[in-house]
């Protein structure tokens, strides 16, 4: 009975799951009308972002496309962190920025920030970047899952320096692409190569081959070890390839219609930074008609001088018919990633390699905390400078937005408000009753602001020790939950008018 059920199940969950959804976006970051490219991507002009302005960059004509030459720029007046909050359907998706500066500022000063999605960081630009990425720009990709209905794309100023966008890409993808049943979905893979051996840069934004996830593929050919890129041949083939372009991870046939080999052993090194897990993958796809039985083409893979897996294409899958290996370096330390392919019959032959850092969730804000500093945003018109966009507390390796205190909640899984100091803002509102979602809300002091209204009833949690609500043109009584508790009003009556409510600590 239940092997019954579990081959029933076995049948539904490939379509339950299938690849329905296709929602994508391409915005031309600081683009100001909808334009389609040669290779057919309509970009639309820019939107969903919080701030910034826009500009171009120094030399458009040293760029391709339109949407690479403008872009949106976020100097301090907008805040110091910005975003891009795209609302979609839940689920996993590509996203992909062209970062540029190209002087468009005419400061001679490749600025330094970071970028978030989804609350987690992912990529840091520290000045002065590289002269060819600073004039030319360049693309970063990487997959995540959306569990909120919004993508979250965040910049980080870091020392006053305005961060940049060219373009921001986002498509939808297989939820179980890339192994996410094994890895879980609380990672991003972040891409550190993606390499199409012995062929030129392709895919979106570089040539009207197609990926049905946007990927596009680097040449393998600057990452080849200088030790023994003489040894390396290119070839390929237009016969067709099979076991290609199929669920769950759609990888196109001309990946593997071209290859290298190489007499010896070929080696390549990819860069890596920071400790982390790195997910491989390697392609293969056996394109000389000669390798006509299995034991003919026999190679060892080795990821840092560790033996991986032996290799006969051949044997595997037969000829002109893809094969894909991966696997996971953990805790690799800030050296080059190295892979050999050792031959041990013929020569080895490699068609591509993709590695992705695989980048743990940080925690981010509760969900219910969020909901109350987003009110409160709102409600108190906090100025855009202030830069309250985004998660309020993660990532948490940035700042809190400006006047905001954040802690991990007891259990660990959360970040949670614990002080907010938004005294002397020039504040106009009034406090939203979603205050009362702040449940460990320590510390709250607006005091010297032209706030008005009454206060909330909910406002007063046992965390609550320090309130200043002096200097506003608050009105109404003093809600019963602050007048019951362990608070003490120092300044203010507990009547109707309270001009200069100032509680203070009272334990
Ligand atoms: C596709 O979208 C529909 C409606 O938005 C949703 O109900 C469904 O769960 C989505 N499927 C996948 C695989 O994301
Ligand atoms: C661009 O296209 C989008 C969606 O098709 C449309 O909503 C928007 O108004 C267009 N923008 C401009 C500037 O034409
Ligand atoms: C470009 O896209 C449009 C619709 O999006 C399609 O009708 C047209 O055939 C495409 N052209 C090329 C050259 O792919
Ligand atoms: C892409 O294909 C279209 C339609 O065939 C063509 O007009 C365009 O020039 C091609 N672009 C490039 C860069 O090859
Ligand atoms: C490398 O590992 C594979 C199994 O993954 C094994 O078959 C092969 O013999 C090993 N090669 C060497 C040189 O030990
Ligand atoms: C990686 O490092 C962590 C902490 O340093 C350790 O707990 C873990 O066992 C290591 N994993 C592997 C596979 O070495
Ligand atoms: C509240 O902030 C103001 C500065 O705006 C400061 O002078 C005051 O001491 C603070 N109140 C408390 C209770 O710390």
């Amino acid at each position: 009975m239940s092997l019954f059920f579990l081959s029933i199940l076995l049948l539904l969950l490939p379509s339950a799951f299938s690849f329905l959804n296709d929602t994508s976006y391409f915005i031309d970051c600081g683009g100001s009308t909808n334009s389609t490219d040669p290779f057919n991507t309509t970009w639309l002009s820019d939107r969903f972002f919080t701030g910034g302005l826009t500009s171009v960059v120094s030399e458009p004509l040293h760029f391709h496309f339109p949407q690479e030459k403008t872009l949106r720029f976020f100097p301090l007046s907008s805040g110091k962190k910005n975003c891009y909050i795209l609302p979609l359907p839940n689920g996993r998706y590509y996203i992909r920025t062209f970062t540029v500066y190209d002087n468009y500022d005419g400061k001679s000063h490749s600025p330094s920030f970071d970028v978030s999605v989804e609350g987690t960081l992912v990529f840091s630009w520290r000045s002065p970047w590289p002269e060819s990425l600073a004039r030319d720009g360049a693309y970063s990709d990487l997959f995540a899952f959306v569990k909120d209905r919004e993508a979250d794309i965040c910049f980080y100023s870091i020392a006053t320096d305005p961060p940049a966008i060219g373009t921001l890409e986002i498509r939808q993808v297989d939820p179980l692409s890339y192994e996410s049943s094994k890895i879980g979905d609380n990672f991003i893979l972040v891409n550190y190569g993606r390499l199409s051996c012995g062929s030129d840069q392709w895919g979106p934004g570089f040539s009207n081959d197609t990926d049905k996830f946007g990927r596009s593929w680097q040449s393998d050919s600057e990452f080849r070890s200088p030790t023994a890129s003489s040894k390396f041949n290119s070839f390929s083939t237009l016969e067709k390839i099979t076991g290609t372009d199929q669920a769950p991870n759609y990888f196109p046939m001309k990946l593997y219609q071209t290859a290298v080999t190489g007499n010896g052993i070929l080696e390549y090194e990819l860069a890596v930074d920071a400790k982390l897990d790195y997910l491989l993958w390697f392609h293969f796809a056996e394109i000389d008609s000669t390798i006509n039985k299995k034991g003919k083409r026999v190679f060892d893979v080795l990821v840092n001088d560790e033996n991986v897996s032996r290799v006969d294409i051949y044997a595997q899958v037969g000829s002109f018919a893809a094969y894909s290996l991966q696997y996971t370096v953990h805790n690799l330390s800030n050296t080059p990633l190295t892979v050999k392919l050792v031959p041990l019959v013929g020569a080895p032959l490699i068609s591509g390699i993709e590695n992705y850092a695989l980048v743990p969730n940080d925690i981010s804000t509760a969900p219910e905390q969020v909901v109350a500093m987003r009110a409160l945003k709102e409600s108190l018109l906090v100025p855009d400078r202030m830069g309250w966009n985004g998660d309020p507390c993660a990532p948490t390796n940035w700042d809190a937005w400006e006047g905001v205190t954040c802690h991990s909640s007891k259990d660990g899984t959360a970040l949670v408000i614990s002080q907010i100091d938004l005294g002397s803002q020039g504040l106009k509102g009034y406090i939203s009753d979603q205050i009362s979602l702040l449940s460990n809300l320590v510390s709250l002091n607006l005091s010297s602001n032209s706030l008005v209204g009454t206060l909330p009833s909910g406002l007063g949690h046992k965390s609550l020790v320090s309130l200043d609500l002096s200097n506003n043109q608050f009105s109404g009584p003093i809600p019963e939950s602050l007048a019951s508790s362990s608070l003490q009003l120092v300044n203010g009556r507990k009547e109707k008018q309270i001009p200069e409510a100032e509680v203070l600590d009272a334990s």
